[in-house]
C-alpha cells in the first residue's frame, strides 16, 4: 500500500485525512501547532494564524460546513473563530482519525527520493519516505507587504503593521490609524479601528463592491442569484441587486469599482458601510509616501498617523520545498485542476484556491480525488492535456479578473465543485481504459 504524508491539519488537511481514513489509506499528518484548525485557532501555537479577536466567518456556516458534518444548529449564521475552530476539532473526533495526526511537529524539508517517492524531514529529527505528499500548509499566513515599499517607509516615525499581526483592539486604541486595502482584512480592521482608535482612515488603490452579509433577511450567499446560473448571468444580476439594496459605493465616499462585479475577490462586510455613514471612517486614495509622522496620499492630502496597517494580502509559500523544486513566485503555480502537479506525480495541493464561496467543501471533494488517485481508481490525463487545461484556465482568469497577485487562484465554489465531479468521472474512465 502507498504511504502518504499530509502537511498541515487545518480545515483542508483534515478534510483530505478524513477521506483517506475512510478508505483505509495509510497516511501520517504532521501539524505544527498543538491542535487542528490552522488559521481559525486564535493564538494558535503554530505561530502563524492570521486570526484576530473580532474575526467571524464571512461565508455563512451552511456555505462553509463539510457535506456530511453540519455545524451545530445553535451556531449563528456567521460564527466567530472559536466556534469554527471547535467545529473542526469535533470533525476529527466524529470521524475518528485524531491518532493519525502528529501535533507540534513541522515538516521541514521535502525532496524527491530518486525512486518516484519523497523524503520528508520533520522537526522531531526524523526523515521518512513517502510515496506521495499532500501539501495543505495554507496560503493565508505569509504576509505580503506593499511591493515596492512606499517611499519613506524606512524612516516613518509611526508603527507599520501587516494585517497578519493584528490580534486585538488594544493595538489600535487611541491612535491615528491608516488602514490600507479594500479586501476583507481591511474591512474588519477599519471597523475595529473605528471603535477604538482616535481617527480611522481607509486608504485604497481601487474600489470594491462591498457585499452585505444579509439580503432579504437571509445570508447573502444562500439568498443571492442561484449558483447554477452561468457567471455571465449571475454576476450582472448580483451587481443590480447590490445597487438596489446597498446603493452606489460612491454614496459612502468610497471609490467607484473599476471592474464589474465578480471580477475581483468579494469584499464582504455587514458593518463597514454603517461606520462610513456615521463618519467614523474617512476614505482616501492610495498612500503616496510616508514622511516623518505623516502619511501623504495620492491626491496630495496628508494625515498624521501613529499606525499604518497594511491589509495587502498574502503570499503562497512552501518553506519545505527547495525553490527550484516547487515554488509560487508572485502567487503563480501551475496545477492541473488547481490541485495536481503536472510534472511531479504524487504531489497534491488541496485547498490552494481562493473561492467565491468557502474552501472547506472544496477541500472535501479534492480529498476524494486524491484518495481515488492513490487507490488507482482515478487516473490523470496525459501531460499535454494537463498543460492545455492549465493554460486555458489561466487565460480565462486573466480575462476575467482584475490584474493582481490576489487573483491567481480564484474559483467560483459551485462551478469548481461541479468541475471536480466531472473530473472524477473522467479520471475513473481513464483508469478503466489502459492508455
Ligand atoms: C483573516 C482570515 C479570514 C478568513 N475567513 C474565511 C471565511 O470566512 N471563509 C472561508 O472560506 N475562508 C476564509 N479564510 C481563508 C482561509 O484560508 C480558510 O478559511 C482556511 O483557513 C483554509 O484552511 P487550510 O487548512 O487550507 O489552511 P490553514 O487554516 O492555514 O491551515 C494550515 C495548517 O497547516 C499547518 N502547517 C503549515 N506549515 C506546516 C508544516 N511545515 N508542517 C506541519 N504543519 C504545517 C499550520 O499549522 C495549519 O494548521 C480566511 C482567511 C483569513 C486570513
Ligand atoms: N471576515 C473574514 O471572513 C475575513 C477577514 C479577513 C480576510 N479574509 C480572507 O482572507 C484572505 C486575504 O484577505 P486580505 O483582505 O488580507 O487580502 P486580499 O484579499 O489579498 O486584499 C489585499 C488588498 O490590498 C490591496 N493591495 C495589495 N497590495 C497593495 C499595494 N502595494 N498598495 C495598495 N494596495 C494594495 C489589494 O488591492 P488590489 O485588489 O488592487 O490588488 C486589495 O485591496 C481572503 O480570502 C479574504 O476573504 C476573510
Amino acid at each position: 500500500m502507498t504511504r502518504t504524508c499530509i502537511i498541515g491539519a487545518g480545515s483542508t488537511g483534515i478534510a483530505v485525512a478524513k477521506a483517506m481514513h475512510e478508505r483505509g489509506l495509510e497516511f501520517d499528518c504532521f501539524e505544527l501547532g498543538d491542535r487542528v484548525g490552522g488559521n481559525w485557532v486564535y493564538g494558535n501555537t503554530n505561530g502563524v494564524s492570521s486570526s484576530y479577536r473580532s474575526l467571524h466567518i464571512n461565508t455563512s456556516r451552511e456555505r462553509m460546513e463539510y457535506s456530511d458534518f453540519p455545524m451545530p444548529k445553535h451556531y449563528p449564521d456567521f460564527p466567530r473563530h472559536d466556534h469554527i475552530a471547535a467545529y473542526f476539532d469535533d470533525y476529527v473526533d466524529h470521524f475518528g482519525f485524531r491518532d493519525e495526526i502528529t501535533f507540534e511537529t513541522g515538516v521541514e524539508h521535502v525532496a524527491p527520493d530518486g525512486d518516484g517517492g519523497f523524503e520528508v524531514r520533520t522537526s522531531d529529527g526524523e526523515t521518512r519516505r513517502y510515496d506521495s505528499v499532500v501539501v495543505a500548509n495554507g496560503h493565508h499566513w505569509d504576509p505580503r507587504w506593499p511591493e515596492p515599499p512606499f517611499p519613506g517607509s524606512d524612516t516613518f516615525e509611526g508603527e507599520q503593521l501587516h494585517a497578519h499581526y493584528y490580534k486585538d483592539e488594544a493595538q489600535l486604541r487611541d491612535k491615528d490609524v491608516v488602514v490600507l486595502g479594500m479586501g476583507n482584512s481591511a474591512m474588519d480592521i477599519a471597523v475595529d479601528a473605528s471603535y477604538h482608535s482616535r481617527r480611522t482612515i481607509l486608504s485604497a488603490r481601487r474600489g470594491a463592491y462591498i457585499v452585505p452579509k444579509y439580503i432579504f433577511g437571509r445570508p447573502l450567499d444562500r439568498a443571492g442569484p442561484a449558483d447554477h446560473l452561468p457567471a455571465k448571468v449571475r454576476f450582472p444580476l448580483m451587481e443590480r441587486l447590490l445597487r438596489t439594496q446597498v446603493g452606489k459605493m460612491t454614496d459612502y465616499g468610497l471609490p467607484e469599482p473599476d471592474h464589474k462585479f465578480g471580477h475581483a475577490h468579494p469584499t464582504v462586510s455587514g458593518r463597514i458601510l454603517d461606520r462610513l455613514a456615521h463618519g467614523a471612517i474617512e476614505v482616501k486614495p492610495n498612500i503616496a509616501a510616508l514622511e516623518g509622522e505623516t502619511v501623504r496620499f495620492e491626491d496630495g492630502s496628508e494625515a498624521r498617523a501613529d499606525l499604518v496597517v497594511y491589509c495587502t494580502g498574502y503570499k503562497i509559500t512552501f518553506p519545505f520545498f527547495d525553490e527550484d523544486f516547487v515554488s509560487a513566485k508572485d502567487n503563480e503555480i501551475r496545477l492541473y485542476r488547481r490541485m495536481f502537479h503536472p510534472e511531479i506525480g504524487g504531489l497534491f495541493f488541496p485547498g490552494l484556491v481562493q473561492p467565491l464561496g468557502a474552501i472547506m467543501p472544496v477541500a472535501e471533494r479534492q480529498g476524494v480525488l486524491i484518495s481515488e488517485a492513490l487507490e488507482g481508481r482515478y487516473a490523470l490525463p496525459s501531460r499535454p492535456e494537463m498543460e492545455a487545461e492549465i493554460d486555458a484556465t489561466r487565460a480565462a482568469m486573466k480575462k476575467r479578473y482584475v490584474a493582481s497577485k490576489r487573483h491567481t487562484i480564484q474559483v467560483d465554489q459551485e462551478a469548481y465543485m461541479r468541475e471536480l465531479l466531472k473530473e472524477l468521472e473522467a479520471g475513473r474512465e481513464r483508469a478503466r481504459v489502459p492508455a
